[in-house]
This record gives C-alpha cells, structure tokens and sequence, in this order.
C-alpha cells in the first residue's frame, strides 16, 4: 500500500555533517536548524561549497549525518542515529526529489517513467499509469504522455521529472535548483506548480536555489553560509 498519510513537515535541529576521518574531517554542516510545515515551499539560498546538497542528502536519507535531529511531524527519523528501520522505504514513500537534470529514463515513455516509482511501491501498473496520468495533466504534459523523454523540450522534461517527484505524494519534497535551466517563464511556472503542490498535498518542500527569478517568490528562506543556517522572511511575491 501507498504509504501517502500526512507527516506535518520537517523539523532539523543542531544537524551536523562531518566528511572524513582524522586529518581528513571537514565538517561541511556545522549547525543546520530548519522548519517547514505542511503546505509551505521555503527556499534554501548559499554560495558554492556551503552544505546545500550535503544537507538535502542528509535530509533525504541519502548520506547519515554525524549529529542532530530531525522529524517528519512527529516521528523522529534521526537523533545521534537513524530511528527508521527501513531506510529505502522512508526515501521512496515520504521523500520526493527534484533534481536540476530531469535524468529521466530514455527508454520509458513519459507515463512510465512517471508510473515507475508507484510500481516499484506495489501499486498495479494500470492504477500506476493512471497516478502518473492525473498529475501530468495537472502538470499540463498529459498531451505528451506517450513521447519518450529525448522528444521533450527542457521545460517539458522538468515537469516530467516533477511529476515523477510528486508521483508518490511524498509528504517532502527536495528540489535542488529545479529551474536553473529554465526561462523566466517557466522557472515561475514551476514555481507555481510547487506551490500549488503544497497546498493541495499538504507537501513541505525545500527548493535550494540561486535563481534571482524566483527567490522573490518565497514567503520564508533559510540562508546556509559555511554550514550554518540563517532564517530570514521572504518577500512573497504572488506568481501569476
Ligand atoms: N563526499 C565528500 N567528502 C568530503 N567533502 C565533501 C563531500 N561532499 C561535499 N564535501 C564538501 O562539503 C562542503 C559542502 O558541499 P556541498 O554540500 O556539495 O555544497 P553546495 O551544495 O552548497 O555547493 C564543500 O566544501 C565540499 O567540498
Ligand atoms: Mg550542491
């Protein structure tokens, strides 16, 4: 069964991320403290080098971190320790990714490399299909369903790829510059799209970014410089 039940947000306190032993340790996160409740798209904005992609990836449970906590609502997955049994299941029920490349599946169709990650979870193909098809259209490439991904444009391949990100409706989703290779136009329209998103799923989502385009349109951001996080409030420019 579809794991889809709302987990009320993510909570990070004190997170560190040490690489390496000895006279190798680089202690990339120094003190990561974060919130983002269910229904808000927050932005995380740092140079080159500061923890961005360390941090989704702690958060992702792709790489553990070194000390720390953090929730999904009130279920602690990691303190000093993974409190989850099964990783594989929590990054593939409650964690959507999106990357900056799409890496879709050049030899799926556009509706099966949505319809992949619900298959692997045990949903019948056909109910798969119709998941994957429902978003697509919600994602305006339904039209596109039966191309296979080299026949897309960028921004056509984008929305694939998050579709497939939301496909699972994970109550998280970590986007890692979605719309560096994007126009104006459609860099906002993802942008909308994961607001809209939010909102109707309930989804917390993490958008790490330095796209000047759409980092007015954040209500909060959350500043990581050397590791360290900084809160700020956002403008909240409305997308139209
Ligand atoms: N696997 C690793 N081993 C050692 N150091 C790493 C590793 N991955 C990243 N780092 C270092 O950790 C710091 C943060 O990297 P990263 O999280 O990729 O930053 P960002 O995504 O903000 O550019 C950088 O100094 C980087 O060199
Ligand atoms: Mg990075």
């Amino acid at each position: 069964m579809l794991m889809s039940q709302r987990v009320g947000g993510v909570r990070i306190e004190n997170l560190k991320k040490q690489y390496g032993q000895g006279e190798n340790a680089f202690l990339a996160l120094k003190d990561v403290n974060m919130q983002v409740a269910p229904g808000e798209v927050v932005g995380l904005i740092g140079p080159s080098g500061s923890g961005k992609s360390t941090l989704l990836k702690c958060l992702g449970a792709i790489i553990d971190p070194t000390e720390g906590v953090m929730k999904l609502g009130d279920q602690v997955i990691y303190d000093q320790g993974w409190k989850v049994r099964d990783l594989r299941a929590l990054r593939r029920d409650k964690i959507g990714f999106v990357f900056q490349a799409p890496y879709l599946i050049p030899f799926l169709d556009v509706v099966d490399n949505v319809a992949l990650l619900p298959m692997l979870a045990g949903v019948p193909n056909g109910q798969a299909r119709e998941k994957a098809l429902h978003l697509l259209e919600a994602l305006d490439v339904a039209h596109r369903a039966q191309a296979m991904p080299s026949q897309l444009s960028g921004g056509e391949q984008q929305r694939v790829a998050i579709a497939r990100g939301l496909v699972n409706r994970p109550p998280i989703i970590l986007a890692d510059e979605p719309t560096a290779p994007l126009d104006s136009e459609r860099a906002l329209a993802v942008i909308r799209i994961l607001n809209d998103m939010a909102r109707e799923y309930e989804t917390a989502i993490i958008v790490v970014t330095h796209d000047e385009k759409i980092i007015p349109t954040f209500k909060r951001i959350y500043h990581i410089r050397d590791g360290i996080t900084y809160e700020e409030a956002g403008q909240g420019r409305p997308i139209n």
